[in-house]
């Protein structure tokens, strides 16, 4: 018992968990701190999911163990999303697997398809971290490829595959992206899946965000690709897009060996997600969706009171197309501290809590990642806290 455990060992300390315990020992102190940390959806699951939630809850046929991969009435509310919104046909017996939240179905996704020290990810940097953390615990090794402009990322994979032997084996890919809120067109997955077949490359592909775009940019799935399902599979989350965090839904689909991959390890798992969250779920899918654009018209306001309210401050950034967050270049007079340091002064001197961009990876580092998780009145708060901080703080920028 005294060598440290192997997966344990691979896991470095939590970034984030510096600046959260800042921020309890502040709130302990009785400072009134604004939390944009974490992507954590603040308003309640529109009231048609969870009242058939309830409904379902009453009947004592949907108590036992459910089916591991899902119910068929889910995975085929998923292929009829996948129908309608990407116009891709999918079989919902061979081609679609609900998961535990998108998070552990990637996880389970790595453990299935990794051949312990012989594979290879590329991973882009900064990402969000199960991308890379899911195959740290399958025993994958990890080649991080830089991506802060999508143009440059054909260029980095290139080098990354030619300069690696044994040669990577699976690329993971995440858009809209979180952290940085960066989109991509259909033509930039047609490059994908191009590019997975020359070098034999499985595709895992994550769009948690698909929904929540803004400005007219309507974001697509690689799926859409022809072919794209000799290589790819493609998970999706209702976390987002039905503020459905903590139910823990999400799905796999496309490549049929890949999901059967999932589909047998989770068959030794678990017994799939309570049955009442996955009927509502299905209605959730199948019904009215009103409720997205709502969610989505919250975001896009938020999103525009803070990137005017920060510019306003003397804070330019990006305005995001699409995510839950705000992608901001740390100002340049405080650039040379790093992420860490900057979240850490915005916390004591704003009162405004933020993701330290190197969390997602070293290629974060000159950027925050500010969720748009608090209230308008809040956000206004978060804003006047910063306006203090820049108008007071040259003396803590040298
Ligand atoms: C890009 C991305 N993928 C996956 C997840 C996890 O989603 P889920 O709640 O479905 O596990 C998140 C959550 O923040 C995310 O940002």
């Amino acid at each position: 018992m005294e060598e440290e455990f192997y997966r344990i060992k691979r896991l470095p300390p939590y970034v984030f968990a510096v600046v959260n315990e800042l921020k309890s020992q502040a709130r302990a102190r009785g400072e009134d701190i604004i939390d944009f940390g974490m992507g954590n959806p603040d308003h309640p699951t529109p009231k048609h999911i969870v009242d058939r939630l309830n409904e379902a809850a009453q009947e004592g046929r949907n108590h036992r163990y459910s089916m591991s991969k899902g119910i068929h009435g889910l995975r085929k509310a998923v292929c009829g999303y996948y129908k309608r919104r990407f116009d891709v046909e999918l079989d919902p017996d061979r081609e679609a697997i609900v998961t535990i939240g998108s998070k552990e179905g990637l996880s389970h996704m790595a453990l299935a398809i990794t051949n312990p020290g012989a594979t290879t990810v590329l991973a882009p940097n900064p990402t969000y971290p199960i991308h890379v953390y899911a195959f740290v615990i399958a025993g994958a090794d990890i080649l991080h490829v830089p991506l802060l402009r999508a143009e440059d990322f054909f260029d980095a994979l290139k080098h990354a595959v030619e300069h690696t032997w044994p040669r990577p084996q699976i690329l993971m890919i995440n858009f809209p992206a979180n952290p940085t809120a960066m989109v991509v067109d259909l033509d930039f997955y047609v490059k994908v899946v191009a590019f997975a077949k020359e070098h034999d490359l499985i595709v895992l592909s994550d769009v948690a965000y698909a929904e929540l775009c803004f400005d007219g940019y309507i974001a697509p799935s690689i799926l859409q690709v022809p072919g794209a399902k000799d290589v790819a599979v493609e998970f999706y989350s209702m976390s987002k897009t039905y503020n459905m965090p903590g139910w823990r839904v999400g799905f796999a689909v496309g490549n049929a060996r890949l999901i059967n991959a999932l589909t047998r390890l989770k068959s030794y798992l678990d017994y799939g997600l309570f049955q009442p969250i996955q009927i509502a779920a299905a209605v959730g899918l199948n019904g009215p969706q009103e409720c997205v654009d709502e969610i989505r018209e919250l975001y896009r306001s938020r999103r525009d009171l803070l990137v005017d309210g920060l510019a306003r401050a003397g804070w330019e950034v990006d305005r995001p197309k699409a995510t839950m967050f705000v992608w901001a270049r740390i100002p340049e007079e405080y650039r040379k501290m790093g992420s860490l340091e900057f979240s850490k002064l915005l916390l004591q001197e704003a009162k405004v809590a933020v993701a330290p961009g190197v969390g997602f990876g070293k290629h974060g580092d000159e950027f925050v990642r500010i969720a748009l998780i608090e209230n308008e009145h809040r956000t206004r708060q978060a804003l006047r806290g910063v306006r203090r901080f820049f108008s007071a703080g040259s003396d803590v920028a040298a």
